[in-house]
């Protein structure tokens, strides 16, 4: 595996995008072997997709996921899981319908929840319940946020309804059919969710990510830059590809 040397700590540079997700992919792969019962962390993203395909990959080669439970960071609000670009629907086509979850076992917040308060406070517990998340992976918007922490995010922000800012509500055009409405709004881990996870882990690929890769890296930790506040994180790794790293 090509890997150039940075200077960050914890971040790894990969020269292609497909190599930088087998890294994310083959971490968590160790972490199911060593903790069979691993409580993961799961982002959705276009950048997740070829990890995704690696843990398929690895389950056809025999890893059982059969212990592992999961919480998803985020699910678009009045979307019903049974919608295509819900993130319910998006894990089930990437992931979960091609290892051996228990589907009990896979959790999300419910974007039809009738109160959301409750709905995120639930969320909060179940995770509480697992015994909290082994390892935490996270894409970056081209704004920095995480999950759907949009910039002026605090970093102690909780399980929560959101409103997704036009940068974010763009890059997701594309996962929905033309003409189609979008949700403008989500429910989303807080960064103080996100940074209880024992382990994270941020994968950043292509140039549309230079940007907030950089910022989230090198700018100050705060608020602006949601990414930036994982800097704060006792056990935070990156994982780049070389556009991504192109403005470092
Ligand atoms: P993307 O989304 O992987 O589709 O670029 C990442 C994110 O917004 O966190």
């Amino acid at each position: 595996m090509a890997r150039y040397q940075t200077g960050i700590a914890g971040l790894a540079v990969h020269s292609t995008p497909a190599a930088a997700a087998q890294d994310l992919a083959q971490r968590i792969i160790d972490l199911v072997r060593v903790k069979p019962d691993a409580v993961l962390g799961l982002a959705t993203g276009g950048t997740m997709e070829p990890v995704y395909a690696a843990l398929i990959a690895a389950h056809r080669d025999g890893l059982s996921f059969a212990r592992v439970t999961s919480f998803n960071l985020d699910e678009y609000l009045g979307l019903p899981g049974s919608h295509p670009a819900s993130y319910r629907a998006t894990m089930q086509r990437l992931l979960f319908d091609h290892i051996d979850i228990d589907p009990a076992n896979t959790h999300l917040p419910n974007g039809m929840a009738a109160n959301l308060a409750a709905e995120a406070e639930d969320y909060e517990r179940r995770i509480a319940a697992a015994g909290g998340i082994d390892l935490q992976i996270l894409g970056i918007g081209r704004n920095g946020h995480i999950g759907f922490n949009e910039p002026g995010s605090a970093a102690g922000s909780r399980t929560r309804a959101v409103n997704l800012t036009a940068s974010t509500i763009e890059a997701n055009t594309r996962f929905f059919a033309e003409g189609e409405a979008q949700p403008d709004r989500a429910i989303t881990m807080g960064i103080g969710t996100i940074m209880e996870a024992r382990e994270v882990a941020v994968l950043a690929t292509g140039m549309s990510k230079a940007q907030a890769l950089s910022q989230a890296l090198t700018g100050p930790v705060g608020p602006a830059c949601p990414a930036s506040i994982l800097r704060d994180h006792p056990v935070a790794s990156w994982i780049a590809d070389a556009e991504a790293v192109s403005l470092l």
